[in-house]
């Protein structure tokens, strides 16, 4: 283990307390009142072994990468590089050269659309999504479908917030070129049956995308076990600096895909009549990339591995049960989302107050959830709801926070009452 965090979970104990101590920004008072934060599907608090890490690469390693034959440069190389074995190793890729860094999950599907998609997706041609994904895996497949006159297809959802599955098999055709699903939805909590999307699609010979950026924090993720030819994620929900995310794509499939942007680094050779591409996955990281979040999202891998994604899941989940429990309690409190299969998101309206009402009244007790349409548009024309206030949990947070929540809400209910 890289890391110098302290052993703070054992088989038999979950110690959020340990936990919390390792995250600076817990002991914030907002208005006077103890942090409670709950906006972790938006972001996430970082641990100050990640926050260490930035200011120690910045004042020990700092160098640019793959370009110097001095020292701090091949240091920084090989810290950055060892940061792409990390991500390899926490997804369970096979090779550590299926591993692209970029910016977060929107630009690793824009990368899939214009790279990808404009080398395989041509007039006619269907592109299958569902009905709750985050606009970022909605929007670069309508421009693409724009561009190349392919066919936007959309699998509907059912009233707790599930995918509709026989439906999104029926709408699979000849004519599908890549299914590109969300493996757990940041507006309902939903995880989609994602192994089983996989297996029906590659029986017909289609390809899958996963949008893994809020499953990441939450489950355990195996693209080998999966299957799925891509899988993107970002870095910033996942306890490391904004900024910085991965996508991973299957060697055969990324070794046939044509770069993206153009620039140094993802060159081999170049003259005024042509260039000649870098290997992956170096083809796709054209320019200085973000070199220090890089190297800190690789801290931040080794923060989440030594305490255990598993026991981080266990958690949260039964975080996510006492509150849906306390909420189904409270009168005037309706959940959007209630999938039988649900990450740690409680999303919900009350019948007499604006989301945003609620995000800004509970704040003044020191609460942070999100109010609004959480990137997901056709989310809340589906529950025909302008909005919701959503709390979402992550491996610090509380029994005692959702109390703090629920009564917090109760007092909200009887004010606007
Ligand atoms: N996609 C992020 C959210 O769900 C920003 O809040």
């Amino acid at each position: 283990m890289t890391t110098n965090v302290q052993p703070i979970v054992s088989d038999e104990a979950y110690d959020v307390e340990a936990i919390r101590k390792q995250f600076p920004i817990l002991k914030e008072q907002i208005r006077g009142k103890k942090l409670v934060y709950l906006d972790n599907a938006a972001t996430c608090h970082k641990p100050q072994v990640v926050i260490d890490a930035i200011s120690n690469f910045y004042s020990h390693d700092y160098s640019n990468v793959h370009r110097g034959v001095h020292t701090l440069s091949e240091r920084a190389t090989k810290k950055y590089e060892d940061a792409r074995k990390k991500v390899q190793q926490f997804i369970n890729a096979e090779s550590s050269d299926e591993i692209v860094f970029l910016r977060g999950t929107t630009e690793a599907i824009n990368l899939v659309a214009q790279t990808f998609g404009k080398a395989n997706i041509g007039e006619g041609d269907e592109v299958l999504i569902t009905a709750m994904e985050h606009h970022s895996n909605i929007v670069p497949w309508q421009m693409l479908c724009k561009e190349s006159g392919a066919v936007l297809k959309v699998a509907p959802i059912n009233e707790k917030g599930e995918l509709i599955f026989d439906q999104f098999e029926a709408l699979i055709s000849d004519r599908t070129k890549l299914v590109s699903v969300v493996h757990m939805s940041n507006a309902l909590g939903t995880v989609n049956p994602v192994k089983k999307i996989i297996d029906l699609a590659h029986a017909k010979n289609i390809p899958v995308m996963l949008d893994g950026a809020q499953a990441i924090p939450h489950l355990a993720v195996d693209v080998q076990e999966l299957d799925c030819d891509f899988y993107a994620f970002s870095g910033h929900k996942l306890y490391a600096p904004s900024g910085i995310g991965a996508l991973y794509v299957k060697r055969e499939i990324l070794e046939k895909m044509p770069p993206w942007q153009g620039g140094g680094d993802m060159i081999r050779t170049v003259t005024f009549e042509k260039s000649e591409y870098n290997s992956i996955p170096y083809r796709f990281e054209a320019g200085t990339p973000n070199i220090v979040d890089t190297v800190a999202l690789g801290t931040a891998l080794d923060f989440v591995s030594e305490i255990g994604i598993e026991a981080i899941a266990k958690h949260e989940q039964a975080l996510l049960d006492y509150a849906t429990e306390k909420a189904l309690k409270i009168e005037g409190m309706r959940l959007i989302g209630t999938a039988e299969d649900k990450g740690a998101i409680l999303s919900f309206v009350l019948d007499k107050v604006h989301p945003h009402d609620i995000g800004t009244m509970l704040d003044h007790c020191g609460i942070a959830v999100r109010a609004g349409h959480h990137c997901a548009m056709p989310v809340m024309d589906f529950f025909e709801v302008p909005a919701t206030a959503r709390a979402s949990f992550a491996m610090y947070n509380t029994f005692e926070e959702i109390d703090i929540l629920m009564d917090g809400i109760e007092n909200l209910i009887e004010v606007f009452g």
